[in-house]
């Protein structure tokens, strides 16, 4: 598959902003989308709009051999639809419609499959059936994705859609495990604190690192993936001939445990731990086999990699993007 010039939407976001350099540095002509925030990559070509024109594919498809199909509006009951829904169907009914779509990639997500909100049963692969964890942004993850499948089904249209996990870019782990502001990602520690212990921590400010528990004690297990794996695993996929028509779920190495993150992570910061009971929270593990047999996929940041690089960020005194969305 002979692929040279990419659409790509969602160009300012986290993972746009991250593929975009990647992208030139391999060669494509890229056409970002830019929406709301700057895009900021030397080398490609910017072109300003919204998906939820629906004059937009047309004119961003008009000389492109494939779309990665990055934007989306996340948790927002009132955008949802017509960014995430009517905004994917445009550019797919036109990536159909005029015929010179090689490779259709969409960015999924492994919030179709519920992550911690239900038990699962077995690790999640490309087979486990949609169960969108509550809200908008997870059910709007599982309707792209039957909208790719019927596009594939009806109009064999060439696309291949990425699942990815919970994506760690600059410090957000660190944003995520210990107490201090910014919140990022759920549960959030100050919405679990029972006792005057946990609530002390908080009504004085004080620092530490969540270790998420069951009831009984067993810490908490989940699985993320590196920003830099994410973007290895789109560059695997464009313009590869095997990945068209399926799913691929992309997760780092291995899962972790919140009990080896948060001691890990309170030596590295010199933090106290703080334990957290979560009745709600159901373990999960994503299996990359597919990814790996047929992309090569092969990620390299497992927990200790994402938390060192997180540290380096820090300690590099560089600043973090706003968080738009907490998750
Ligand atoms: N970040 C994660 O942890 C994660 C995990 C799994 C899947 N994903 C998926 O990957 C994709 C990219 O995620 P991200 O974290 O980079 O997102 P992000 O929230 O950082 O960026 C979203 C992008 O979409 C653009 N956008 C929003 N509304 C738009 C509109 N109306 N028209 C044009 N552009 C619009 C924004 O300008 C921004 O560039 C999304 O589909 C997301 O569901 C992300």
């Amino acid at each position: 598959m002979n692929i040279k010039n990419i659409f790509v939407t969602g160009a300012s976001g986290k993972i746009g902003r991250a593929l975009l350099p990647e992208l030139v540095s391999c060669g494509y002509r890229v056409r970002a989308l830019e929406f709301e925030d700057p895009v900021e990559c030397e080398g490609v070509e910017i072109m300003e709009g919204d998906i939820r024109d629906p004059s937009l594919a047309r004119k961003a498809l008009l000389d492109m051999d494939a779309v990665i199909h990055l934007a989306n509006c996340k948790e927002n009951r009132e955008l949802f639809l017509e960014t995430n829904i009517h905004g994917t169907f445009y550019l797919l009914d036109e990536a159909k419609n005029c015929g010179h779509i090689k490779q259709f990639i969409q960015a999924g997500s492994d919030a179709r499959a519920g992550i911690f909100f239900y038990p699962h049963p077995y690790p999640i692969d490309e087979t486990y059936p949609h169960s969108a964890y509550p809200g908008y942004y997870a059910f709007s993850k599982v309707l792209e994705e039957v909208m790719c499948e019927q596009y594939m089904i009806q109009y064999k249209l060439p696309i291949t859609i990425l699942r990815f996990s919970w994506v760690m870019d600059e410090d957000d782990f660190l944003c995520h495990i210990t107490l201090k502001e910014p919140d990022f990602g759920v549960p959030v520690w100050r919405e679990l604190a029972r006792t005057p212990e946990q609530k002390e921590y908080f009504e004085k400010g004080i620092d530490a690192v969540a270790k998420l528990v069951h009831p009984g004690g067993k810490p908490g297990i989940r699985h993320i993936v590196g920003i830099e794996d994410v973007v290895q695993s789109i560059l695997l996929a464009v313009g590869n001939a095997s990945s068209i028509g399926h799913a691929f779920t992309i997760a780092g190495p291995s899962p972790f445990s919140y009990e080896f993150a948060a001691e890990y992570v309170a030596k590295k910061l010199n933090l106290p731990v703080l334990e957290f009971e979560y009745d709600k929270f159901y373990d999960f593990t994503h299996n990359i086999a597919k990814a790996r047999s047929i992309l090569g996929y092969n990620p390299q940041y497992d927990i200790v990699k994402i938390i060192d690089s997180a540290i380096e960020f820090r300690n590099a005194g560089k600043k973090r993007h706003p968080t738009k969305y907490i998750g």
